[in-house]
């Protein structure tokens, strides 16, 4: 639908928008998570206050405290953090949209796996993200006291979410959707959980009583959730520019462990703030990434090692637009600087070209005519390879 020069510039103002919200919304969050990380006891008691912390920035001093529960009056203005989370969740619901609902068909639904229509992939998608917070949202308050019994079964639940998705969308569409509904487990936290229980407490203050501290406690362990999704779900937005991530048919093992790497890292940071110095995650986590590159590395595939019936059938459909002279009509350079003049060129590429064959977003629009068999004859050797 979306697929004009218009739709091209709406994606990316979409996608600006839902950088920028983001980027204030983890900064905000790094931030806070920094304070709370090296808030040290006042070097002057004061009453109610548990601790303070100094620094300097941008020229000038400034001294934050922190309170027990609550001060004993709240003050004319205090400041909400929410907008960043609703903006970057509906930006980001947005793009889904843009690119994967309303975008060129095929980038999402691979018909090998499930050929759903516009409708039923927009159904399948919103109505997991909804059935994923669910999920989620129970989970933490069946094992509220059970933190790290918590931590295994979410990230079980996540791969197993991975994996559900790799078998019914193109790897593409399947990363993108963890993606959203990490983002969407975040949002929620924020909308559900957190602003609510930080309103009771004002409220109740309001009223001159004493906040009940509970709520405030589970708003902050959301929040230290959210803290841990944060390297997770920036990477999964990135790797969807990087086809060895989500291409493969391991893709949604590939996720765990990365998932697995960056929360970690996002451990050591939490550790080194609160004075422990830990020497093995940052190492263990560089190990852990070369060893994923290593495993998510295509098997070498040559020029030599394309048949020559698949070199025909692409230089017959594909050839004619990515090209380095395209003959196509109205196409003037190869599209996203993508050759196929030589089979070298071809199997450098394997798996992405299986991925867009597979799920029909390549030839585009179908321009060349390809035949049903021709694709699966390219689909079984790029796959292969
Ligand atoms: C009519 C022109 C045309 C034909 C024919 C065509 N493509 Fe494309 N191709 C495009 C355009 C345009 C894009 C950029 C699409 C986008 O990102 O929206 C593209 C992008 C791609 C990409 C990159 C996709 C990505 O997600 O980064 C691959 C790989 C690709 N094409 C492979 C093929 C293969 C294999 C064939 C033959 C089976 C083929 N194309 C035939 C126009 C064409």
């Amino acid at each position: 639908m979306l697929e004009s020069h218009l739709g091209e510039w709406l994606d990316l103002a979409v996608r600006w928008i839902h950088v920028i919200v983001g980027i204030a919304w983890i900064g905000t969050s790094f931030y806070f998570n920094w304070l709370n990380n090296h808030i040290r006891p006042p070097h002057q008691p004061e009453p109610g206050v548990a601790g303070e912390v100094w620094s300097v920035h941008g020229g000038g001093f400034y001294r934050v405290v922190k309170y027990q529960v609550a001060p004993e009056r709240l003050p004319t203005t205090l400041h909400w953090f929410k907008w960043e989370a609703y903006a970057t969740w509906v930006s980001g619901i947005s793009l889904l949209f843009v690119v994967y609902y309303l975008g060129p068909s095929g980038i999402a639904v691979d018909p090998n796996r499930w050929d759903l229509p516009r409708w039923g992939l927009m159904a399948f998608g919103l109505g997991s993200l909804a059935a994923g917070w669910l999920a989620y949202h129970h989970l933490c308050r069946l094992l509220r006291s059970h933190p790290g019994w918590l931590a295994v079964s979410g990230l079980a639940l996540g791969v197993a979410v991975a994996f559900g998705y790799s078998q019914v969308l193109t790897g593409r569409g399947a990363y993108i959707h963890t993606g959203a509904l990490i983002g969407t487990l975040m949002a929620a936290n924020v909308f559900f959980v957190i602003i609510p229980s930080q309103r009771r407490m004002v409220e109740a203050m309001a009223r001159g009583e004493v906040p009940d501290p509970a709520p405030g406690e589970e708003a902050a362990r959301r929040s230290l959730h959210n803290n841990y999704l944060t390297l997770p779900v920036v990477f999964i937005m990135i790797s969807n520019h990087f086809p060895s991530t989500f291409a493969g048919s391991w893709n949604w093992a590939l996720l765990g462990g990365l998932a697995v790497t960056g929360a970690a890292v996002r451990h050591w940071f939490n550790l080194r703030g609160r004075g422990h110095r830990n020497v093995w995650i940052l190492p263990a986590a560089v190990v852990a990434m070369v060893a994923l590159a290593v495993v998510a590395a295509p098997a070498r595939v040559t020029g030599s090692d394309v048949p020559d019936d698949v070199w025909a059938i692409v230089q017959m459909r594909c050839t004619p637009c990515h090209s380095a002279e395209p003959t196509q009509p109205r196409v003037s350079s190869p599209p996203k600087g993508i050759t196929f003049d030589t089979p070298a060129q071809l199997a450098e590429r394997a798996p992405l070209v299986a991925d867009v064959v597979a799920s029909g977003f390549m030839p585009r629009n179908n321009a060349t005519l390809m035949t049903d068999e021709e694709r699966a004859k390219v689909v079984e050797w790029a796959e292969g390879g």
